[in-house]
């Protein structure tokens, strides 16, 4: 039985033949309308969702299969100090497959090690997002048409932005990327992932603080939001909130055919203005979102059409 916890739970091979599946989604969504008929998707969010969850369902629902689940901890059992381990075992008894998100770094680890059926982390804590990553790659994909050879700039909360830790890693693994971390001081990428994805392979990157100065090189603009909910300290946090403000006065220095994401939700780091620059991915990447997830659901389930 496969889990998806950790993007490398993924090899390179079978990222890209979930990329390849996803397109043939798009181009042919007929052929995949029942492919997971009779199959059931437990949606277990601990945390609020917007687009991981509803893709997640949509995709379900698309591939011919149904959904349960609940979007919020304090619908569930584990208001009542229910452990995630015995809820996830109780569901499993009802579910074919279950996506879960957690604020607790590990927890969908922890359940897989209980569940009868596939685990796919949905986000958890300040650690990793995998099936963002795959939305980002498949975006990627579709953006440029590779996966290598690119100078990716990842800015805003890289300490606590588990989308860029799991897109540092898999992109770690492609040929010839390089890497530019734009964030405060305090909000830097975590020596953890550093080391694991870039330093242990001989990767070069730079930091700076400063997006202004290193957009006219970057191919690809990954921006975040800084996250309140991670903060210990309000103070802190409004502080650090607007460090950086993408508009189009600076994106007239970017390149010609720079590829804006941002794995959204988007408070004030992204003018609403920069929407209609057709650099701006992040609206297609959501959509990309769904497609990428029926991929994964039929990979992990062991449907194929
Ligand atoms: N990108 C992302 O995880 O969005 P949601 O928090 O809305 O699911």
């Amino acid at each position: 039985m496969r889990n998806l916890i950790d993007i490398t739970d993924l090899s390179v091979e079978e990222i890209d033949q979930l990329i390849a599946t996803a397109e043939d989604i798009i181009a042919n969504p007929a052929k995949y309308s029942q492919a997971c008929a009779g199959k059931q998707l437990a949606t277990l969010f601990f945390e609020p969702s917007t687009r991981t969850r509803l893709s997640f369902e949509s995709a379900m629902l698309s591939l011919g299969g149904s959904v349960l689940g609940f979007s919020e901890a304090n619908s569930s059992s584990s208001a009542k100090g229910e452990t995630v381990g015995d809820t996830v075992h109780a569901v499993s008894c009802y579910a074919d497959i279950i996506a879960m998100r957690h604020p607790k770094e590990g927890a969908p680890y922890a359940a897989a090690q209980v569940a009868e059926v596939p685990i796919i982390n949905a986000g958890d804590g300040g650690h990793n997002h995998p099936t963002q990553t795959l939305t980002d790659l498949l975006t990627i994909h579709r953006e440029k048409g590779r996966l290598d050879n690119f100078t990716v700039g990842f800015c805003g909360d890289l300490k606590f932005g588990r989308t860029v830790h799991s897109l540092v890693s898999a992109l770690s693994r492609y040929e010839n990327i390089r890497f530019v971390l734009i964030s405060p001081q305090e909000l830097k990428l975590p020596r953890y992932v550093k080391e694991e994805a870039l330093k242990s392979k001989g990767i070069p990157y730079t930091q700076t603080t400063d997006l202004e100065s290193v957009l006219p090189q970057l191919d690809i603009l990954y921006m975040t939001r800084v996250q309140r909910e991670r903060f210990f300290n309000e103070e802190e946090y409004l502080r650090l909130k607007d460090s950086y403000v993408l508009t189009p006065e600076k994106l007239e220095k970017a390149k010609a055919d720079l590829s804006i994401l941002h794995p959204l939700p988007r408070v004030n780091e992204i003018d609403v203005a920069v929407d209609k620059d057709p650099r701006a991915a992040y609206w297609r990447q959501v959509k990309n979102g769904k497609m990428v997830r029926m991929a994964l659901i039929m990979m992990l389930l062991g449907v194929e059409v």
